[in-house]
């Protein structure tokens, strides 16, 4: 099976471009950020504190079902204890909570566990922050997406009032340079780009660009193979 890993920090364009390529080359799109926002909004509901708490946190989480399904348009939904929670886990507070939750080792090898097994029934694009250097340390091609805080967190502003969340650029600012650093600085599997991954700097790409340049990198390693 063919492995496609893109990481990078948060608001870098990620998901968008692996599910567009995922569509175009015709594989599951796997989404990893998802599982960790739904762990922290397991633990969020049953009102643990996470970030004092990561004992219990994690205690809660090895008792959670989490399961990933495709819509029928193709997208990924996020089921928590078989409860569809795909809707729920882009607030401010879950991102904070997934960013906290992923430090803790358990519930990072509960979730990589289950990400690799997806990795073994098709061919997949996987999205995260760990993926082509400790989920599939040999994937077949891995992309290191990044651009500015500021770029990144202008597109995660807009993103958020289009779908009618009240924040401000600078609130957003903010909880992404607590995610970069709590990404970046934990002891086990942070976010850091892969030695033999391509580095793709989005600043100033548009989408339609960024997808091109991740898909040429693509065929350019895999060739027909990819197809
Ligand atoms: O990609 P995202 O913003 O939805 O991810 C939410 C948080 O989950 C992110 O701040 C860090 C964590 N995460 C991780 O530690 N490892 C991954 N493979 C994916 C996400």
């Amino acid at each position: 099976m063919i492995k496609i890993a893109i990481d990078g920090p948060s608001g870098a364009g990620k998901s968008t471009v692996s599910k567009a390529l995922a569509k175009k080359l015709g594989y599951i799109y796997v989404d990893t950020g998802a599982m960790y926002r739904a762990a922290a909004l397991g633990c969020i509901t049953a009102e643990i504190d996470i970030k004092n708490n990561p004992e219990r946190a994690a205690e809660m989480v090895s008792y959670m079902n989490i399961d990933i399904k495709y819509g029928d348009d193709g997208s990924q939904l996020i089921f928590l204890d078989r409860e569809n929670v795909t809707d729920f886990i882009r607030t401010p507070e879950v991102s904070i909570g997934a960013s906290d939750i992923s430090k803790i080792p358990d519930v990072r090898l509960k979730l990589v566990d289950i990400q690799r097994k997806l990795g073994e029934q098709s061919n997949v694009i996987m999205d995260g922050r760990d993926i082509g250097t400790y989920v599939f340390p040999d994937a077949d091609v891995k992309i290191f997406l990044t651009a500015t805080d500021e770029e990144r967190a202008r597109r995660r502003h807009k993103e958020l009032l289009e779908k009618g969340q009240t924040v401000t650029f600078e609130e957003v600012l903010e909880d992404m340079r607590y995610r970069d650093k709590n990404d970046s600085t934990r002891a086990f599997a942070p976010l850091k780009p892969a030695e033999d991954s391509v580095l793709v700097e989005t600043d100033g790409l548009s989408f339609e660009e960024t997808v091109e340049k991740v898909q040429s990198i693509i065929l350019e390693r895999l060739g027909q193979n990819a197809l």
